[in-house]
């Protein structure tokens, strides 16, 4: 029962994305391809509000923090060194009969068992101990492990020495540039390099909507430091990254941490504290603070044969920083955001959908409308403070479609916080009507107090 509410919750949301213009699925019109999706005009603004408010909080407001924008595209030598071709792999088991391929630790999730701390071999014996059967009801094989890089050939050649890969993390990026920022800016130590942009993973089960896509966008920081400071480094992160949540508007009380244990952390990682959130689907990872250790730039020194070493300022004193990493998904904020902020309510006897979204986040600040889109002289005030509230906030609708109650259900829809009216007093007084989304009052301003 519990599933089905949570299930509900979860189509109405998708629906009203769709129907609204936040997120479709992409490639609709040719059916669709599994585990990608595309923005919407509103989506697009809401995703951008997110990524620059996250760029402010991490990047901006701080001075030991620079920005970087690599290639997707990168030397299949990165992908090696970094672990990444050997083991960043998903179980994978196959429907005996129809040959449906399924992650294992999804079958078994599915199934009520809980894989954490599992290997694939006790993952395969759960299966047959519990008779568990693919969701066409036919036995499954044993698992294998399946590469969740998208491999690509560089130019016009097709051979080994061509391959690439769509970079499944956006952290290679900054590695592969760390000596560069260091020897252009010469930053003192802790000192942090951040990106945001896309990644890929061939996801074997791509699902719940944008939370599991195969093309989604990462914000990442690689923060550098002496190998002996790097918990003090881990706590200020993760109360950052608490901080960032918070002005997301994401309540306090839906979010958890996971201090994730040795076997199920990234090959790289000696400390993993995910930061989990009540979805409507259940408690998943919503971004994750990794102790990356030497790990990468140890790799990069060895492969590329390029010295890697940070030499403190004015000393003799070399050594290879370690790093801790936080690491965002764009979607999975953005879905805590659209799914914390749904709200359904009741206004004057009929059923009322809104997003309750922070101001700063909300994809448009204000709707103006003119009463009757039929008078001239209304519609020509209306566009005069149309203009004026552009001007100021950019983020700024005009809507004149249906009678006044259907704007605001549709505002209310999309979370614009206040929707403002010019009637025939507007003319008069210079003052507008400003109807509130979340009270659903409304007050007079004056044009000028806007
Ligand atoms: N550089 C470290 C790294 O990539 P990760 O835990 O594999 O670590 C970091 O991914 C974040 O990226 C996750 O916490 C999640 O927010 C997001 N993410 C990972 N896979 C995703 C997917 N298939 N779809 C959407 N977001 C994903």
């Amino acid at each position: 029962m519990a599933k089905e509410i949570k299930n509900q919750a979860m189509e109405s949301i998708i629906s009203l994305a769709k129907r609204r213009g936040f997120i479709y699925q992409g490639s609709e019109v040719y059916g669709g391809l599994s585990g990608t999706w595309d923005y919407g005009p509103l989506g697009v603004t809401l995703k951008r509000n997110i990524m620059n408010l996250w760029w402010r909080h991490f990047v901006e407001s701080r001075d030991d923090m620079y920005g970087v924008d690599a290639a997707i595209l990168m030397n299949q030598k990165v992908w090696k060194a970094s672990g990444h071709v050997d083991t960043f792999v998903d179980p994978l088991c196959e429907d005996t009969v129809n040959h449906r391929r399924f992650r294992t630790d999804h079958v078994l999730k599915d199934n009520g068992i809980d894989p954490d701390g599992m290997t694939m071999e006790q993952m395969d014996a759960a299966i047959i101990e519990n008779g568990i059967k693919s969701v066409d009801g036919n036995p499954l094989s044993s698992s294998r492990t399946f590469n969740m890089m998208f491999k690509t050939n560089v130019g016009a050649t097709f051979d080994e020495n061509s391959v690439s890969y769509l970079r499944p993390e956006t952290a290679q990026g900054i590695f592969t540039n760390y000596k560069n920022v260091v020897d252009n800016f010469y930053p003192d130590l802790p000192f942090g390099i951040a990106q945001q942009g896309k990644a890929f993973r061939n996801e074997i089960s791509p699902r719940d909507f944008v939370f599991r896509s195969r093309e989604f966008e990462q914000m990442e920081i690689e923060y550098f430091v002496r190998p002996e400071k790097w918990e003090e480094a881990f706590d200020e992160l993760l109360a950052e990254t608490h901080l960032f949540l918070e002005s997301l508007g994401l309540p306090k009380e839906a979010i958890h941490e996971l201090d994730v244990p040795a076997e199920d952390r990234a090959h790289y990682s000696k400390k993993t504290i995910d930061i989990e959130f009540d979805y409507p689907i259940g408690k998943e990872e919503l971004m994750g603070i990794a102790y990356r250790t030497d790990f990468d730039l140890g790799n990069i020194q060895r492969d590329s044969g390029r010295n890697m070493e940070y030499t403190i300022k004015g000393t003799n004193e070399k050594f290879i920083p370690h790093v801790i990493e936080p690491s965002f998904g764009v979607e999975r904020a953005l879905m805590a955001v659209l799914t914390s902020s749904y709200r359904e309510d009741e206004v004057n006897g009929e059923k009322r959908v809104y997003l309750q979204l922070p101001e700063h986040l909300a994809p448009v600040k204000y709707a103006v409308s003119p009463l009757l889109k039929n008078k001239p002289e209304l519609v020509a005030k209306a566009r005069e403070v149309y203009s004026l509230l552009k001007k100021k906030h950019g983020a700024v609708m005009w809507d004149d479609n249906g009678n006044i109650g259907k704007r605001y259900r549709r505002q209310d829809e999309i979370g614009t916080p206040y929707c403002v009216v010019v009637d025939f007093d507007s003319l008069e007084d210079d003052s507008v009507t400003v109807r509130n989304r979340d009270t659903t009052e409304q007050t007079r301003i004056a044009i000028s107090q806007l």
